[in-house]
């Protein structure tokens, strides 16, 4: 018994070193991602690698950028798909976007895009809705390999199944198949649906705010982060959204009793749709209360 809890706290010990390691040498700062995420990712780590101990891989990590950038797509989940949650993206067509028609500009930025697949559901569900020439869409992560691949716009034609499962779930009122070419075993998306987006690298710990958003969506990523991150990039949102902007969330996340709770009305739980209220942005640019 008493070897398990040395041994516990020796990991925690080595844990700490091994992300302060990390910082001190290339910027990225893990201190407060969920701790368990963490230890998980580095165990599983350590077995695909030849050293014998988290020590040993923090001294291997700060001499191999290599290895770093290894690292760092363990640490950074980025699970995807287009219309993941199509009933989530029903609600968005039918619900949001019907209020979104009456902004001149729509601007949106998806935190935490992965590899793209959120950003070109949003410019297929706006185009679909008439918007697409009046919105801007911001997508960005901070883990570059994810970024070229969401440039790119180039997905596996296996999981163009399930995308289109989803899309048509979604309430997609054309074939999928047209917003893509297929090529041996690839989809290509339809440059098209590149023109209003910009995708960027940003870290959500680090980087500051992205400008005044009609629409911030930031699904399953705080998901990773401990109740402290949760609250500060929770902040970050509310400085980075226009008055009566709207905050989605993933499935498992809430604003429900975070440190910014006031700062918004609850849309829909169920959804974790979340709107910034006081000065309410008319759709001809004048603001009320
Ligand atoms: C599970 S994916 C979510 C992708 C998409 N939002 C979705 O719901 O399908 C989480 C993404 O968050 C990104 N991420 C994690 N920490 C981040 C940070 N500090 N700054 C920016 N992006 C981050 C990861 O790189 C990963 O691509």
């Amino acid at each position: 018994m008493m070897t398990e809890v040395q041994l516990k706290n020796d990991e925690d010990i080595e844990t700490a070193v091994f992300i302060e390691a990390i910082k001190l040498k290339y910027g990225y700062n893990f201190s407060e991602y969920s701790r368990d995420h963490i230890k998980r990712r580095i165990q599983n780590r350590l077995v695909k690698s030849d050293c014998n101990n988290i020590m040993e891989l923090a001294h291997r990590v700060i001499k191999d950028e290599s290895l770093f950038e290894e690292i760092l797509s363990d640490f950074s989940i980025t699970v995807t798909e287009m219309f993941r949650d199509p009933a989530f993206f029903k609600y968005l067509r039918n619900e949001i976007v019907p209020v979104l028609e009456s902004y001149p500009q729509i601007k949106i930025w998806h935190a935490g895009c992965s590899s793209g697949e959120e950003a070109y559901s949003m410019a297929i569900i706006l185009k679909e809705a008439g918007l697409y020439d009046r919105c801007q869409i911001y997508a960005t992560d901070f883990n570059r390999c994810v970024l070229s691949k969401a440039k790119a716009g180039i997905y596996d034609l296996e999981s163009i199944k399930t995308y289109t499962h989803n899309y048509n779930l979604s309430g997609g009122i054309y074939s999928f198949s047209d917003y893509y070419i297929a090529k041996y075993k690839h989809a290509i998306l339809d440059s098209d649906l590149k023109r209003h987006i910009v995708f960027a690298e940003h870290n959500l710990v680090t980087d500051g705010s992205f400008g005044e958003m009609n629409l911030i969506m930031c699904r399953n990523v705080l998901i990773y982060f401990e109740k402290s991150l949760q609250n500060k990039v929770n902040h970050l949102f509310v400085n980075s959204l226009l008055k009566g902007g709207y905050l989605f969330l993933g499935s498992k996340e809430t604003l429900a009793h975070s440190a910014v709770e006031n700062h918004f009305e609850t849309v829909s739980e169920a959804f974790k749709v979340y709107r910034h209220h006081g000065q309410i942005i008319m759709g001809n640019g004048e603001k009320s209360c």
